[in-house]
This record gives C-alpha cells, structure tokens and sequence, in this order.
C-alpha cells in the first residue's frame, strides 16, 4: 500500500526509527548494567512488547491488569506499576497465566490487604515493590518509616513477596540540560530510600524508577536496578522539544489530508483531537498540539474535533487541498490510545540510509 491508500486520520509508526530507538535503549541500559522493563502503555503493542524482549528488556510494565493480559503474549514477566484496587482488577490481573511472575507496585495498606486476599484466593505468589514518592506527588507514600511499615506488611504476608522499592520521576520534565538541580535532588532522595530500607533490614534487590525525559541520565541514580521508560519506543514532540530525543527519532506520526486552504495563513487537516489528542507541550517551550514531521516549524495550532488548523506564518509552503501531512503529536501515548490499527512504515531498500524523502511503502 501507499500513502495515497490510505483513509486519513491513519496513525503510522516508522518501524526503522522505532528499531533503532529500542536498539539505542537496550544499549543504554546494558552499558550501565541496568534492567530494562519498558512500560508498555506507550504501543499496547504484543508485537512491539516481542521486539523489547527480543532485544534483552527483563520484563515489561503495564499500567493495568488488562494490559497484563495483553502483554502476557510477550512476556512471562510483567510487572504492573500501579496500585490496583477492587475485586475486578484483582481478578483480571490473576487471570495472567500461572508461569508469567507477577509484580504490582503499591504504596498503601488497603491494596496491600486487597491483593493479598486475591493472591490467597488464586493461590499464587505476586512480587511486590513498594512506591515512594520522590517528588512527583502522585502516588507514592511520602515518608520512608511508612514506606517501611508497608514493606514490613508485605513480607508478614505470604504469598506476598516484598522485592523492592519504586519511584517514578514523572515531576522532571524540564529540557534534558536543565535537570541538573533536579536529578540531584533525586539522585539523594534515592540513596536516602535504599539507605533506610537497609538499615530496616529490607535491603531492597531492586529500586525500580526511569521514565523518558531522565532516560539518558538514569545511571546518574545511584542505586538503581531497573528502569521502565515507555515513551521511548515512539518519541513524540515533547521529547524532541525537551531534547531526550532527536527529531528524526520521532517515530510515530498521524497522516493527515490537507482539506481547506479557505482561511489566509492557514491550512486544515482531517485529525483533530479525535486524533491527535489534546495534550499541551510539557516542559519545554512551544504552544500548539502537534507539528509536522517535514516542517516542524508548522504547528497545529488550535483543534476542533476533525479539524486541526495549519498555522502558516512561519512558512513559505502553501499546500494544496489533498496534500498529505504527517504530524507529530505533542504526547504520543494518548494518540495510541486513540486507535485499534497502526500501520507500519517500511522503506524499500535496508541499506540506504534513512531519508525522509524515500517512498515509503505502507503495509
Ligand atoms: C509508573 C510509571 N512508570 C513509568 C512510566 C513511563 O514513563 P515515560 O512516559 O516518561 O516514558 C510511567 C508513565 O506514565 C509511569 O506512570
């Protein structure tokens, strides 16, 4: 298939980019001897979750038991990074296949009691690892004594298994040059965790944390096992705009038909935020909810549902009506969220460097 084939809005994922970005990770994470466990809710792709094992990943994350159902088809070891409550969940997380391990990440007494009763219920060991809050102010217990009583907790209940602590350092999300203070700042808060944990006599055999933005800068933390970016996979505009990536590492991009040239100074494409999403740029400067993967410097600048409008100013190019356009989005996770088929784009020949104006093929 073509471009041309194709019924826009249509989500495509470079799949040369996309190997190389898991190429560059796993890389990263095996010189500084970190376990790699990529969180999965960035593709909810088996394929993509096959490509991160194949290539060395310990594991992957889900955010919910549904998405450890998923993921079970690539991995038999899965841990969810999220504290689940409710007989619902529960069940549907011990629903996985008994040879898959299970690991939840939690950070308080009730889902403790919860997924103990589950896990008497089903009969089955579930690893645990504690979440302490290291900055972001989501989830996470704030104080390491409670954060210890929780541990003690998990251990004083078989099949429960305590097997380490967690954070997630979602609060940095400055560009890559400023995370100086904050990494700092993490880097402590860290070491304070492992210190505490083994000074309680639960040395901690893994301290899960990572996330994109800081992905380059994880070996920094000291004490750190396991990382769990997602983001990674695909990249999005935020990620280049923060500079944890290039441009040309954004993988993923929405095709778009340029429909009306009427109004002077812009363009309107068919995706609006049923397809792009309505996240704003975080962290970094830039307004607009997505670019264009050729000329960066068009953004879209205001969204209605099907419409998304071109802002022309900065740009010498005038489409016409029925030229297709590939937009990055701002926070690509959502977008994927958004679809049920992504296609994959190929390029004919494997041996040429990757060049944007190639014809692509689409399958
Ligand atoms: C608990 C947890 N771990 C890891 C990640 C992955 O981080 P990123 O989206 O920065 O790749 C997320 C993202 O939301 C998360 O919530």
């Amino acid at each position: 298939m073509s471009f041309e084939q194709l019924e826009t809005p249509v989500p495509l994922v470079d799949v040369d980019v996309m190997a190389r970005n898991l190429d560059t990770m796993q890389a990263y994470a095996d010189q500084h001897q970190l376990q790699l466990r990529p969180h999965t809710k960035t593709h909810k792709s088996v394929h993509v979750g096959r490509e991160q094992m194949r290539r060395g990943a310990a594991g992957l994350t889900c955010a919910t038991p549904h998405e450890a159902t998923v993921m079970q088809q690539a991995s038999d070891d899965l841990l969810v990074a999220y504290p689940l409550v409710g007989h619902a969940k529960l069940d549907r997380l011990f629903s996985v296949r008994d040879d898959v391990a299970l690991r939840v990440q939690l950070d308080n007494a009730e889902a403790i009691d919860q997924l103990y009763a589950a896990a008497v219920r089903h009969d089955r060991a579930v690893a645990v690892t504690v979440e302490f809050d290291a900055g972001m102010h989501r989830v996470g217990v704030p104080s390491l004594d409670d954060a210890i009583a929780l541990a003690h907790m998990v251990r004083a209940n078989p099949p429960l298994e305590f097997s380490g602590i967690a954070f997630y350092p979602g609060h940095i999300r400055e560009p890559v040059t400023s995370q100086d203070a904050s990494l700092e700042r993490l880097r402590h808060k860290v070491s304070e965790a492992v210190q505490a944990f083994t000074e309680a006599g639960l040395p901690p055999a893994i301290v899960s944390g990572g996330s994109t933005p800081t992905m380059w800068r994880s070996h920094e933390i000291t004490g750190i096992t396991e990382i769990r970016p997602g983001t990674y996979v695909y990249n999005d505009r935020t990620t280049a705009e923060i500079g944890a990536c290039k441009w040309d590492d954004c993988a993923f991009t929405v095709l778009a038909t340029v429909v009306s040239t009427s109004v002077k100074g812009q363009a309107v494409i068919d995706a609006g935020t049923k397809s792009l999403g309505r996240e704003p740029i975080r962290g970094a400067s830039g307004e607009g909810w997505g670019a264009l993967l050729d000329r960066p410097e068009v953004i879209v600048a205001r969204m209605s549902e099907e419409h998304g409008m071109l802002d022309l100013t900065a740009t010498d190019w005038r489409p016409r009506v029925g030229e297709l356009v590939r937009v990055v989005p701002n926070h690509v996770c959502i977008v994927t969220h958004l679809n049920d088929v992504i296609f994959g784009v190929f390029h004919p020949c494997a041996s040429v460097v990757f060049s944007r104006s190639a014809d692509p093929r689409v399958v």
